[in-house]
């Protein structure tokens, strides 16, 4: 990208939204903790999980009682909220323990747990299945209406199943509950980790360009409007 194509101001006001952006979506808890009334419980499965790792509670949420990240989700419990389907869990993506029990929930897409890297419990109502399947967890249990998904399975070295292949200079890793991510090894990256010991240019300056386009189309199509009118 030449940047020295783009006006300066652009760039300045880019970076004024970016001082906007920023630091209230760092102050504020995340969203998901607040989309069912009531905050979590104590005596709850993800209330006790919080409890024995000293975190911190925001609504239906369990955050991390850290300072390097302390707006990470570790548990959510959005059990009893009349949740027919979710639209998105991503936030709550750093999450190990999860409960959406109790809930009329008539769909789920395959792909809504997908990166969940770090879930290894997930409280179901009873007639949905785990995501991934059941060979995705070790344990799979029904009780008292519930469906416990317990210990997520890694894809990567399953026996007995078609093994997964990453390209050469990368390894498997878990991507959440029946997904799998390749990872460049180090000083690999770029498509199928063919590019060596470049710096990453694209990933860093991506998002920068692409508001940078957003606003420049803008500003082109307000200035052609005023133009345009008597
Ligand atoms: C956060 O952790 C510290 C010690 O690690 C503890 O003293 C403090 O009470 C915790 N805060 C909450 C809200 O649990
Ligand atoms: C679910 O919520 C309703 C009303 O909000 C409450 O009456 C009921 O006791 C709750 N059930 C459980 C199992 O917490
Ligand atoms: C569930 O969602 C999928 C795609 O998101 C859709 O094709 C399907 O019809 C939905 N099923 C129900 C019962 O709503
Ligand atoms: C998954 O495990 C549950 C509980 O053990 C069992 O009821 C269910 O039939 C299993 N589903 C499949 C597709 O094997």
């Amino acid at each position: 990208m030449k940047t020295g194509h783009v006006p300066l101001t652009h760039l300045f006001l880019v970076f004024i939204l970016y001082l906007f952006i920023y630091p209230s979506n760092q102050q504020n808890e995340p969203q998901i903790c607040k989309q069912c009334s009531g905050i979590l419980q104590k005596d709850s499965f993800v209330g006790q999980f919080c409890f024995s790792f000293t975190g911190r509670i925001a609504g239906r949420c369990c955050l991390q009682n850290e300072t390097r990240d302390p707006q990470r989700i570790t548990g959510l419990d959005l059990s009893n909220c009349s949740l027919t389907h979710f639209d998105n869990l991503q936030e709550a993506a750093g999450a190990s323990i999860i409960d959406l029990s109790l809930n009329p929930i008539i769909n789920m897409s395959d792909s809504a747990f997908e990166g969940f890297r770090n879930l290894s419990y997930l409280i179901l109502p009873a007639n949905m299945a785990c995501p991934g399947g059941n060979s995705s967890w070790d344990k799979v249990e029904i009780s008292e209406g519930q469906r416990l998904c317990e210990g997520q399975k890694s894809m990567c070295n399953q026996p007995g199943k078609m093994s997964v292949n990453c390209p050469e200079y990368s390894r498997c890793g878990p991507y959440g509950p029946g997904f799998f991510e390749c990872n460049c090894g180090d000083n690999y990256h770029g498509y199928k980790c063919l590019r060596e010991g470049e710096f990453p240019f694209f990933q860093v300056f991506g998002s920068l360009g692409a508001s940078t386009f957003v606003l420049s189309l803008l500003l082109w199509v307000t200035q052609r409007r005023k133009a345009k009118s008597p």
